[in-house]
C-alpha cells in the first residue's frame, strides 16, 4: 500500500544501474561488437538472438520481441512487481526508495502502519493460541483431522481464536488508541446496543476458530479468515474491508506460493482456504482462493503479472459451472497474447480439499494438465446454451459468441477464436462479421482484410484512438512517428531538434507522443533509451 515512486528516482535508479551486469549475472552474456548477446530467458532458442545495449540500457530479443530497461528485465526475469524490482535495484544501488508524498496522504500512511502492528500482533497471539491455550487440542485434533501438519500450519501462520468474547484486546494491550485501531483492522467489533454511553464497548470478531492469516504481497497480515471447529454457522468469518485489506484485491496464498518458488508460471485459482491448505499438503504450491467473491479482474491483472498461466478451478455442480461463466466474462477483456486461462471442473461434491486426499498429487495434478482451453470451453459453453443444428440456433449462436469476443484485446488468440466460431457456425467470417453489434463496429461494406481488421482492432472501439477509425490501415509511419523512433534510439539527437510545426500537427497519428518525448527530453536530455522506456 506504499505510495507512488517518484519518476526522478527512477531516472536516477537507472542511471546508476548497469543492465549489461544485470542481465550478465542471471543469463550470462557475450560481446559482440558494441552490444552484448545471450540465450534469451523467455524463450526457447538454441542460437542467441537476445540483445543487451550498455549504450542504450535497453535488452531486446530478435527471436520473440521481449524488451525493456533494467526494471522491466528484473520484473520478466525474476518475477517480480514494479514496486519490488526497483526496491531490488535500489539495495544494489545503495540507494532508498522514496514514496511519492503526493498521492498518498501521510497520514493515512501512517495510519496504516499502525493497522499492520496490530495486525501483526493479532497473527502472532492467534499463533500461540494454537499452542498454548487451555482448549488448544480442540483446534489441533481439528487441523489434524483434516489432514494439516505443523509445518504447513506453520507456512500459513494457522492460528486459534480461542473462545470469549474480550481475549485479543486484553492480549494486545488495551489502551483507547490500540482498541481504536484494532476495530479498524476489524479484528474487533463495536457493540452498538448502547448508543447512549460515550465508553465505547467491543468485543472479539474471531472466537473460538481457526484463524488463517490473509498476507499481501509482502507478506504483511493484512485480513484474516476463521472457521468454526464444528458445524456452527457462518461456517466461515472474513475480515471486513479496511484501511489495508480489500477482497476485490486479494487472494489467499499468493505470498506463500511465491514464496515456495521463484519460478511461478502457472497459479490455480480455488474457492476456498482449506483448498489452498490440502494442496499444500499434497505438494501442490500454486493454488490461491478469492476470498468469498468471485474473481475479479483485478485478481486476474494481479496473477498475470506473476505467471502466464492461470486454471480456475471449479466444483463440477451447476454453481460451479455458474461460477466459470462469469469467471470466463471476467477473463476475455485481459486475454493478450501469451497469456492462458483454463478451467477445470470437478467431479460433482468434490472440492480441491477432498479429491487431493482421495486421489493424491499425481492424478490433481494431471487434472490441473487436462483442464479446458480458454476457447474450448468458451465454444463448449456457448454451445450448450443454443441448439447449433438449426438456423436460427447457429445465428443466436454467432451473435452471443461475438458479442462476448467483442471486448477481448485484438491478437492471434481472438483471431483464432473469430475463425473458430465461422467454422462452427459454418458461416463465413464475412458473413458473421454482419453479425457484429452495429453500434460497436463500422457498417461492413464486402469482406476484405480491411473489414476483417477493423472489427478486430481495440483501436476501432477505444474512443481515445477513434481518430483513425475510418481510414485504411497505414503501413506507412507519419513523420511524428519516424521522429519518435529516432528520438527513442538516439536521445542525443534532442540537441539538434529544433522546432519542426509539420511535425506538431496535432492531428497527425503519434504528434502527441513525440510530444511528449521531446518534453521529457528537453527536461532530461541525459536520459538513455531504457530512461525513456521508464517514463
Ligand atoms: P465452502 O463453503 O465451499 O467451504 O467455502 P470449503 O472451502 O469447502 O470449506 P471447508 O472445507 O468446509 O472448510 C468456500 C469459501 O467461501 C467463503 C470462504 O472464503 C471459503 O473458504 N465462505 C464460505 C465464507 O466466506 N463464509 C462462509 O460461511 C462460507
Ligand atoms: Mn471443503
Amino acid at each position: 500500500m506504499a505510495g507512488r515512486i517518484p519518476q526522478n528516482f527512477i531516472d536516477e535508479l537507472l542511471d546508476r544501474t548497469d543492465i549489461v551486469e544485470l542481465v550478465d549475472a542471471r543469463i550470462g552474456l557475450r560481446k559482440s561488437g558494441r552490444n552484448y548477446t545471450g540465450l534469451c530467458p523467455f524463450h526457447q532458442e538454441k542460437t542467441p538472438s537476445f540483445s543487451v545495449s550498455p549504450d542504450k540500457q535497453f535488452y531486446y530479443c530478435f527471436g520473440c520481441g521481449a524488451g525493456g530497461n533494467a526494471i522491466g528485465f528484473l520484473m520478466e526475469h525474476d518475477r517480480l512487481e514494479f514496486r519490488n524490482a526497483v526496491e531490488e535495484l535500489a539495495k544494489k544501488a545503495g540507494l532508498e526508495v522514496p514514496d511519492d508524498a503526493a498521492p498518498i496522504n501521510p497520514e493515512i500512511q501512517k495510519r496504516q502502519s499502525s493497522l499492520f502492528t496490530q495486525l501483526e500482533k493479532a497473527q502472532a497471539y492467534y499463533q500461540r493460541q494454537l499452542r498454548e491455550h487451555p482448549q488448544r487440542n480442540r483446534a489441533i485434533d481439528y487441523l489434524k483431522n483434516r489432514g494439516v501438519t505443523g509445518d504447513i500450519a506453520k507456512t500459513f501462520g494457522i492460528g486459534y481464536a480461542p473462545p470469549g468474547w474480550n481475549n485479543l484486546g486484553k492480549a494486545l494491550g488495551c489502551s483507547e488508541e490500540d482498541e481504536q485501531q484494532l476495530i479498524e483492522a476489524g479484528m474487533l467489533v463495536v457493540k452498538d446496543d448502547r448508543p447512549h454511553t460515550n465508553k465505547r464497548e467491543s468485543y472479539d470478531r474471531f472466537r473460538d476458530r481457526i484463524t488463517f492469516p490473509i498476507r499481501d504481497n509482502r507478506g504483511r497480515t493484512i485480513a484474516f479468515g476463521g472457521r468454526v471447529l464444528g458445524d456452527d454457522k457462518p461456517k466461515y468469518l472474513n475480515s471486513p474491508e479496511s484501511p489495508v485489506f480489500s477482497k476485490g484485491r486479494e487472494l489467499y496464498g499468493l505470498f506463500e506460493a511465491r514464496q515456495a518458488s521463484n519460478r511461478l508460471t502457472r497459479l490455480v485459482i480455488v474457492e476456498g482456504y482449506m483448498d489452498v491448505i490440502a494442496l499444500a499438503q499434497h505438494d501442490i504450491l500454486n493454488a490461491v482462493a478469492t476470498l468469498g467473491t468471485a474473481t475479479s479482474r483485478e485478481h486476474l491483472s494481479k496473477l498475470f503479472r506473476m505467471v502466464s498461466e492461470v486454471v480456475f478451478c471449479f466444483d463440477g455442480d451447476q454453481a460451479g459451472r455458474q461460477a466459470a461463466e462469469r469467471a470466463l466474462d471476467t477473463s476475455l477483456p485481459i486475454m493478450e497474447d501469451g497469456r492462458q486461462v483454463r478451467f477445470m471442473f470437478l467431479p460433482e461434491g468434490e472440492d480441491p480439499d477432498s479429491i487431493v486426499r482421495k486421489e493424491g498429487k499425481t492424478t490433481f495434478m494431471e487434472r490441473i494438465d487436462n483442464a479446458l482451453s480458454l476457447p474450448d470451453f468458451f465454444f463448449d459453453s456457448l454451445s450448450q446454451q443454443v441448439n447449433l443444428t438449426t438456423l436460427d440456433g447457429k445465428a443466436r449462436f454467432s451473435k452471443l459468441a461475438l458479442k462476448k469476443l467483442q471486448p477481448m484485446p485484438n491478437g492471434v488468440l481472438r483471431q483464432l477464436m473469430l475463425d473458430q466460431l465461422a467454422k462452427l457456425s459454418h458461416l463465413s467470417l464475412e458473413r458473421l462479421l454482419a453479425f457484429a453489434p452495429q453500434e460497436e463496429s463500422p457498417p461492413i461494406e464486402s469482406y476484405d482484410e480491411e473489414v476483417h481488421t477493423q472489427y478486430s482492432t481495440r483501436e476501432s472501439r477505444n474512443p481515445q484512438r477513434r481518430s483513425g477509425q475510418n481510414q485504411p490501415r497505414r503501413n506507412v509511419r507519419t513523420p511524428a512517428e519516424w521522429a519518435t523512433l529516432s528520438l527513442l534510439h538516439h536521445p542525443q539527437f534532442i540537441e539538434h531538434l529544433e522546432d519542426f510545426p509539420e511535425l506538431s500537427d496535432a492531428d497527425s497519428p503519434g504528434a502527441e507522443l513525440l510530444h511528449e518525448l521531446i518534453q521529457l527530453l528537453r527536461e532530461n536530455p541525459s536520459l538513455t533509451p531504457g530512461g525513456i522506456i521508464g517514463h
